[in-house]
């Protein structure tokens, strides 16, 4: 069949919006989604002007949602009809890492940034032959055929149109805080960055207790949305959150630094370890090449100040429990989602919503699929 998708095929170029031909046919383990919404996430606009490498040409979104049309040989999980949010990390739910409570690191993610399904299976072709999918997903595509690894089925009265926000941005940010920071009441809380993902380290940080909530973002849209959703301060510099942690901790500063800056640099990281005080913990969210040496730390300080620094990826959640639990949160207004949402957009207007992205405008910009 044919599909109209969002494709890089040149780092530094602008997206092409195309058509595609897809396999519509799902094999042992796969389905046929048809997606309605994606998230504009950063990370996509990392791989279009090559801040991550991957594998090229790639259809873009990572962060979906929609309704299952068809189901292969072997599908347990889900059934045509069912209303599903896309989980960026693939849960194969017998690995050692997802055995364990780690689904966020499962095995089966070893392709996200190729693209291809288990088997050497590449369901998207075009004019340059085989086309990988952004996480194995492809959500700027009307339709994919994906694994069913990949998709959680939620509630049929949830409305997609947030739900989606729970494939990436809110779980890695909510996350980030809630389970890799592990913020516990009381503590005083640095999130440094608030885009799609620093909103929901704030959220995270703010229903797990933190007492003081510093955000930073040198844009004033953004501190404002920090403030409107719990942040107790919102400052343009890490300078000013630092001065402001230590002034509430006797000059300990932070227990816990969040990073979720678009492209993380070794002054950032530096400025978050410097502002995290004695027994208190940094958490990179926020992504680079992977090239880019960017953690450079004077070693005896972390020691002496017994300081962890520490990544994660999609906030350590494990998606099968946690996307229906954070949609739970939602339902009982524990957490937010409409209000993350500042515009939206369709397929033909990804590169117009990326340039909205990168000039700070929204955030979170949501693509909304025509069929
Ligand atoms: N680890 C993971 O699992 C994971 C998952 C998704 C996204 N990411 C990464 O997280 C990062 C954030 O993604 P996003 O979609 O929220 O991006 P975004 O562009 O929407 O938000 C980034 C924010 O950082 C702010 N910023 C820029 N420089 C800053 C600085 N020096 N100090 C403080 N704030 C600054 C920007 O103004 C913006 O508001 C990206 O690198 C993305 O690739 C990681
Ligand atoms: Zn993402
Ligand atoms: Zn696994």
């Amino acid at each position: 069949m044919k599909t109209k998708a969002a494709v890089v095929y040149e780092v530094g170029k602008p997206i092409v919006v195309e058509e595609l031909e897809l396999d519509e046919r799902p094999q042992v383990g796969e389905v046929l989604i048809r997606y309605t919404h994606a998230g504009l996430c950063h990370s996509d606009v990392h791989i279009a002007r090559g801040d991550m490498e991957a594998r090229l040409p790639m259809v873009l979104g990572h962060e979906g949602a929609g309704i299952i049309e068809d189901v292969g040989p072997g599908v347990t999980r889900v059934e045509a009809g069912d209303h599903v949010v896309c989980s960026f990390i693939p849960n194969c739910g017998v690995c050692r890492w997802c055995a364990s409570g780690q689904q966020a690191i499962c095995d089966m993610g070893a392709t996200i940034l190729e693209g291809y399904l288990p088997g050497d299976r590449w369901p998207f072709s075009g004019p340059k032959g085989r086309y990988g999918a952004m996480c194995m997903l492809g959500t700027f595509s009307q339709y994919a055929v994906i694994h069913q690894s990949s998709v959680v089925k939620v509630d049929d009265d949830l409305p997609l149109d947030k739900a989606v926000l729970v494939g990436c941005g809110v779980p890695t940010g909510w996350g980030s805080a809630v389970n890799a920071a592990n913020v516990r009441p009381g503590e005083t809380v640095i999130v440094a960055g608030v885009g799609g993902i620093g909103i929901n380290a704030v959220q995270g940080a703010r229903h797990a207790g933190a007492k003081n909530l510093i955000a930073i973002d040198p844009l004033p849209n953004k501190r404002e949305k920090a403030t409107e959703l719990g942040a107790t301060h919102a400052v343009a510099t890490a300078a000013e959150a630092g001065e402001i942690a230590r002034s509430l901790t006797n000059g300990n500063g932070a227990d816990k630094t969040i990073v979720t800056v678009g492209l993380v640099t070794q002054e950032i990281v530096t400025d978050a370890f410097d502002n995290t005080g004695k027994g208190g913990t940094v958490v990179l969210t926020g992504l680079n090449k992977f090239s880019e040496i960017n953690v450079q730390l004077p070693g005896t300080i972390m020691t002496l100040w017994k300081k962890t620094v520490k990544g994660t990826l999609f906030g350590d959640c494990n998606p099968t429990t946690d996307i229906p639990m954070i949609l739970g949160l939602y339902r009982s207004g524990d957490l937010k989602l409409d209000e993350l949402i500042t515009r939206t957009y369709t397929l033909d207007q990804v590169n117009e919503g990326y340039d909205d992205l990168l000039n700070g405008e929204n955030v979170r910009g949501v693509l909304i699929h025509e069929h």
